[in-house]
């Protein structure tokens, strides 16, 4: 298999890297950082068929286009690459802070589908992976921004999904809980149902080879965020200011 994985020098991406190393599948790994891409690369090179590295900046549209187009037809391509503004209760972001945020969560997945999308049509076949968040399902003030942006991903995901499987394009939206990885790293609060690296790439690569259209996990945590927006506004206001 041709794979695309992006923001992959660290976190998830890099775990989906060593997950899907293998004789049969090509790499193409892409991240900004150019050291952590390479130091990847010797510890998988010898277990995968090839591995390519993309150092491109996905803010970048037009050299990230560039770039996947020279990569050709792809099996399948998991649209990683995600930045978050991290949990401020006071500040509001700036609308620099927010675009920067919304042209790597959001738009960035786009540019790459612009190109993607045409070829995987030709093909008949592919999987497109997008990675989103459970914190698209329940905002937290102090996460609005990103929380935003993963919902809009949903979005973006779910049309992408209806308009092509009848090409064949498998289109899987996974929402992860809390992940160890550098973004986790920063915050400073309890995170429930926090979950190793190796453990949460294992869980959602399990659902991918599946071809699960929609996975949210860890399930406890998915439940009560089901279960919270049952509850009356006025509950859930309650609710969120006691966490806030
Ligand atoms: N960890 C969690 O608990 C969790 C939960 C739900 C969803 N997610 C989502 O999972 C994805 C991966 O996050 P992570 O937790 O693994 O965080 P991470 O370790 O910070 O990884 C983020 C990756 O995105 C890349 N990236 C960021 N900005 C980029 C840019 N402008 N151009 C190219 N690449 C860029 C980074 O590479 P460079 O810095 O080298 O460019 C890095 O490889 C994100 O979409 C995140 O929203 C994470």
């Amino acid at each position: 298999m041709k794979i695309l994985i992006t923001g992959a020098s660290s976190g998830i991406g890099a775990e989906f890297a060593r997950q899907y190393a293998s004789p049969e599948n090509e790499l193409f790994l892409l991240a900004r950082r150019e050291e952590k891409l390479c130091k990847l690369q010797n510890e998988l090179d010898s277990q995968c068929k090839r591995i390519c590295l993309l150092t491109v900046d996905v803010r970048d549209f037009e050299l990230l286009q560039e770039k996947v187009r020279e990569i050709g037809t792809l099996d399948m391509v998991i649209l990683n690459a995600g930045i978050s503004l991290g949990h401020s209760h006071t500040k509001i972001p700036t609308i620099a802070e927010f675009k920067n945020l919304y042209d790597v969560n959001v738009l960035s997945q786009h540019a790459v589908l612009e190109v993607v999308l045409p070829k995987m049509q030709e093909q008949k076949s592919g999987k497109i992976v997008f990675i989103s968040s459970l914190s698209s399902l329940f905002t937290m003030p102090s996460a609005k921004v990103y929380a935003s942006s993963k919902r809009a991903l949903n979005a973006y995901a779910e049309g992408i999904r209806y308009k092509y499987k009848e090409d064949g394009i498998k289109v899987i939206t996974i929402l992860p809980g809390f992940i160890k990885s550098e973004l986790t790293d920063k915050n400073d609060f309890t995170m429930p149902f926090l979950l190793d690296t190796d453990e949460g790439v294992q869980m959602m690569k399990r659902a991918i080879d599946r071809g699960k259209e929609f996975y949210a996990f860890p399930l406890r945590f998915y439940l009560i965020i089901r279960l919270l927006n049952l509850l009356p506004s006025l509950l859930r206001q309650r609710i969120v200011n006691y966490l806030h």
